[in-house]
């Protein structure tokens, strides 16, 4: 039974491969069966971050949101480079109420504040990593041009009309509110003020004639949408959630402001007297970036995926698709949602001053370090706490301790002086267990690590299609923890290269291990690229060798070559991953804090 699942794990017949995507319309082995999947069969992909809000600095949530993006981008790139480089867009979300009153507060003109901060966001993206192929920014005519159009397009197809719009908004969550929605809280003074029941922040009363697009006939073609595709919102929850938004009555939505009222916006086409509303300019970024409206863009869309924050959820499932319908084309391929970073227990927020700064943990953690403790944590089904503690404890145990500490151990010069990947013994290490022999070593334990290891790639790719990309780092981090497991068991620091006996078995235990940190090396490129870059190149393993459809684990299991068999490790460039805790201390001595 062992031997079977083993077998099969990696992909004894016919070939080593595991069951990874390859090109277009590659087979993956989604939920068991293999089916075609879904994100192979368009040959184009286009991942995208919201865009941000330019009323304040970064925090944890922004760079969270973009590391995801990355870290998908990146493992599709991983899995797929046959169908070309896959694209991730993000930018900075500039117009609106809440920008306009922030500069006023500010003492500045909008585009002073919003030049600052968004330089801000593009400087934190590149220092953590984030492979972004395109930075849009709404205020660039590049894109004031794709949302006039995108208008236009609307207008001609008589989905906008002149009403009056009556109710609540919030300004700084940019939405229109209605009754049911909102509360009332005790204001500064004492007196209770009206406030958004779900965000808290203020809402204020508008009355003005705007245009309204018509929302509430594209009720019935989104469930429809969302019913042939139940994997149109991934994790599940969410599209759920969205469905059951679709069972209330679905209103039109006001599409642009009073330009006396919120002057810093995109003219409506042909009325100046209107702005139009930031959630319609924000959206079409998505356009921007692939140069809608010309014809390029097509061979972009529909292949995006949004990932978003789950405040922004109704915004992207519901307005978003239903204006692309209405302008006639297609809805996203998919929008991955997660949840959100609370401090302490807290929301984060400036005025609670608990803001945690991005650049700073960057700096403390290392960039490594911090993309792998938020992709680690962060759960997308809900929010998760953070505080720095529980960073430093997991980069220790994890990075410092487990992973590094097991590359340390199979190519120290004390255990593997001749700096090779040495050859693998399969008398010592036969494919079939139970079998007994005089060289025969490995163990039933050793045959479940095999089987776990050949297993991690299928299990981490479907992961990462359920976005749940924390579960992927857990399988690595277990599997991590079994070949230490294994390397412990054997102890092949008491093994010598000297006795014929053992010499066997000593290169066949760091072959296997190093095996394993071949493979874990190669699924971390996506979340931390410089440390998996450092392993890998420490293993000898060359730039070209890096891709999941060359991760043949253990071929020497199963008969076949392996290319790295005999092959001189790389240079040693010092410890995989720094405890933080040491050089934490190094710190408080050198600084006296
Ligand atoms: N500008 C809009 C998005 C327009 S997209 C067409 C916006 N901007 S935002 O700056 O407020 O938020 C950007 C992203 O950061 C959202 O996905 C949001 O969910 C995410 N986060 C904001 N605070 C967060 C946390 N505390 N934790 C995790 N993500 C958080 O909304």
């Amino acid at each position: 039974m062992l031997q079977t699942s083993v077998l099969r794990a990696l992909g004894r017949q016919g070939s080593p491969r595991l069951p990874l995507l390859g090109g277009r319309g590659a087979r993956c082995f989604v939920s068991g069966a293999p089916s075609v999947c879904e994100d192979a069969a368009h040959a184009r992909a286009y991942f995208t971050t919201p865009i941000f809000y330019v009323n304040a600095a970064p925090h944890i949530g922004h760079l969270y949101s973009a590391l995801l993006a990355d870290a998908l981008c990146r493992f599709r790139g991983l899995r797929a480079p046959g169908a070309g480089a896959p694209r991730l867009s993000t930018g900075t979300d500039e117009h609106g109420l809440k920008i306009q009153q922030a500069a006023a507060a500010a003492g500045l003109a909008p585009h002073a504040l919003c030049d600052r901060v968004s330089a801000q966001f593009r400087r934190l993206f590149q220092d953590a990593g984030v492979a972004a192929t395109d930075f849009v920014r709404t205020t660039e005519e590049r894109h004031r041009a794709a949302v006039q159009h995108f208008w236009g397009v609307l207008a001609a197809r008589g989905l906008l009309y002149k009403g009056l719009y009556e109710g609540w908004y919030c300004a700084s969550d940019e939405c229109f509110l209605p009754d049911a929605k909102v509360t009332r809280q005790p204001g500064p003074a004492g007196e209770l003020c009206p406030v958004s029941l779900e965000s808290g922040h203020p809402v204020s009363w508008t009355k003005e004639e705007n245009y309204i697009f018509r929302l509430s006939q594209f009720r019935e073609p989104l469930r429809r949408w969302l019913r042939s595709s139940p994997r149109a919102i991934v994790p599940e929850p969410f599209h759920h959630a969205v469905l059951q938004w679709l069972e209330e009555e679905l209103p039109d939505l006001s599409v642009s402001r009073r330009s006396s009222h919120l002057h810093w916006g995109i003219p409506v086409p042909g009325d100046d007297s209107q702005t139009i509303y930031v959630w319609v300019d924000a959206l079409v970024n998505y356009l921007t970036v692939i140069g809608y409206p010309k014809a390029e863009f097509r061979s972009w869309w529909p292949a995006a995926s949004h990932i978003i924050g789950k405040d922004i959820l109704k915004f992207h499932a519901i307005y978003w698709p239903a204006l692309l319908l209405g302008a006639g084309l297609s809805p996203p391929h998919r929008i991955y949602v997660h949840s959100h970073w609370t401090v302490c227990g807290q929301k984060m927020s400036k005025s609670l001053g608990n803001v945690v700064d991005p650049t700073a943990c960057l700096d403390r953690y290392t960039v490594d370090g911090f993309r792998y403790f938020l992709l680690r944590q962060g759960v997308p089904n809900w929010d998760c706490d953070y505080y720095d503690e529980k960073v430093v404890k997991l980069l220790d145990s994890e990075l410092a301790d487990a992973l590094g500490g097991l590359l340390n151990r199979c190519t120290a010069s004390r255990i593997n002086p001749s700096g090779t990947y040495p050859a693998f013994c399969t008398a010592c290490f036969p494919s079939e267990p139970g079998l007994q022999g005089p060289s025969v070593r490995a163990q039933a334990e050793d045959y479940a690590l095999v089987s776990a290891v050949a297993a991690l790639p299928k299990q981490v790719a479907e992961n990462y299609d359920n976005f749940q990309i924390y579960k992927a780092l857990e399988a690595v981090s277990s599997c991590v923890r079994q070949t230490n497991g294994f390397v412990q068991r054997h102890a092949p620091w008491k093994l010598s290269w000297e006795s014929p006996v053992d010499a066997p078995w000593l290169g066949t235990v760091l072959h296997v291990a190093l095996e394993c940190l071949r493979v874990f090396g190669t699924l971390l490129q996506p979340v931390t690229p410089n440390l998996a870059d450092k392993l890998l190149s420490r293993l000898g393993i060359s730039a070209a060798e890096r891709g999941l459809g060359e991760l043949h684990f253990l071929p020497r299991f199963c008969g076949h070559q392996c290319p790295f068999e005999g092959r001189r490790l790389g240079p040693d460039t010092g410890l995989l991953f720094p405890r933080l805790d040491q050089s934490r201390a190094r710190m408080v001595k050198a600084h006296g804090t």
